[in-house]
């Protein structure tokens, strides 16, 4: 039978030997592999500071925690994420406060933002839903107006922007994930970026325990004595990952352009397709490409995840809101009905094999399989 990955990444040999070179040296942790990411990685995303860590949840929490965002405060996001997004807020001692989303993309709406704001409102954290990007704009003047911060979760939207504006640059913060099936990865890994050099100095500190000198300082300088002014936690990225993804920003906009040219073969391939849609890329945006989703009809959604996988097609559901998880229902009561159109794309939502390398034939195959169960 045919296999179909639901995703494969892109590391090459080329990756492969920098991070060998990384494991033959001394020096494994956070140091001039991580130094030399960050400095790609922020002249990528045109941002005055990036900086390296374990993950994209990290990066949510470290933003909350360092734009005081804390007990009995509020956060604005969206139901329709993975739920890294809400725990964060969790995580930061805060209350996540969702409002739903657009038909069309599935992206926070920004129209019922305000109705969510009440006086213990601090933040808005948009997420850019399978790579294209939210109304930035928009959210950026609803925030001014009522002096909120903004911390992008941009987990899937690195090559995003929107109307001239690039990922991250009306936040606070934004941050991206670099896990396993992300757009460039090593396996686990995240960063942060910001325009702010104080918040970015704060951020450097609580990655690293709220310690005021790094790993690399203390390997290759003289011991000193270090300080501890702020309590922080254990969220620096190391030199491996760091290694690994060096290449692949280097070759980001080449795999970018050829997860475009699969999007639309998938499109073409769809077009006559009823009974799955895809979601609609806004005009003025530049779409990451980071998922690609259909939707089919509710009642046959489960059923075609399990016969896709019967047949060889990884797939995956991006995703059911965060609302109806079992830990939101029993702790803060939310039911179904509350968030409709989130939960609307969570009933009919299935993510099909998208990645760089998906070859002509192995696409048309998925499309011939869809068609098929769809029609059983
Ligand atoms: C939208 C979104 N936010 C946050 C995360 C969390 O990222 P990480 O696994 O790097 O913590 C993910 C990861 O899948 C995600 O898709």
């Amino acid at each position: 039978m045919k296999k179909i990955e639901f995703f494969r990444h892109c590391i090459d040999d080329k990756d492969i030997e920098r991070a060998s070179a990384v494991l033959r040296s001394i020096f494994l942790t956070t140091g001039g592999e991580v130094a030399e990411f960050e400095k790609l990685f922020a002249a990528y995303t045109v941002q005055e500071h990036a900086i390296g860590l374990t993950s994209c949840t990290a990066a949510l929490h470290l933003s909350l925690i360092a734009l005081n965002v804390g007990t009995g405060d509020e956060v604005v996001t969206t139901p329709m994420s993975f739920c890294a997004t809400a725990n964060a807020v969790l995580h930061a001692g805060a209350a996540p406060v969702f409002v739903d989303v657009e038909e069309g993309t599935g992206n926070l709406n920004a129209e019922l933002i305000e109705a969510a704001i009440t006086e213990r409102t601090r933040a808005i954290i948009p997420v850019h839903l399978y790579g294209q990007m939210c109304d930035m704009k928009r959210i950026r003047a609803i925030a001014d107006k009522y002096r909120l911060h903004i911390i992008e979760d941009a987990a899937h939207a690195i090559e995003a922007s929107r109307d001239g504006v690039r990922v991250g640059q009306l936040a606070d913060t934004a941050c991206f994930s670099f896990y396993a099936t992300k757009n460039i990865t090593s396996g686990e890994g995240g960063a942060v970026t910001t325009g702010n050099p104080l918040l970015a100095d704060e951020l450097r500190m609580l990655r690293q325990h709220g310690i005021d000198r790094g790993a690399a300082d203390r390997y290759t300088k003289r011991y000193e004595h270090w300080d501890m002014p702020l309590l922080g936690w254990k969220y620096n990225m190391d030199n491996i990952q760091a290694a690994l993804l060096i290449g692949q920003l280097e070759r980001i906009d080449m795999l970018h352009k050829q997860r475009e040219e699969t999007w639309r073969a998938y499109e073409e391939a769809l077009k006559d397709v009823r009974d799955a849609q895809m979601l609609r890329t806004i005009a003025g945006v530049q779409h990451a490409r980071h998922l690609l989703t259909a939707l089919v009809p509710a009642p046959k959604r489960d059923r075609l995840l399990w016969a896709l996988q019967n047949r060889g097609i990884g797939v995956a559901v991006n995703y059911r809101p965060i609302h109806l998880l079992k830990y939101y229902r029993e702790n803060f009561l939310y039911k179904e009905g509350d968030f409709p159109i989130a939960e609307e794309i969570g009933r009919r939502t299935i993510s099909l094999p998208f990645y760089p390398d998906l070859t002509r034939d192995e696409l048309a195959y998925v499309v011939q399989v869809l068609k098929e169960e769809l029609n059983q």
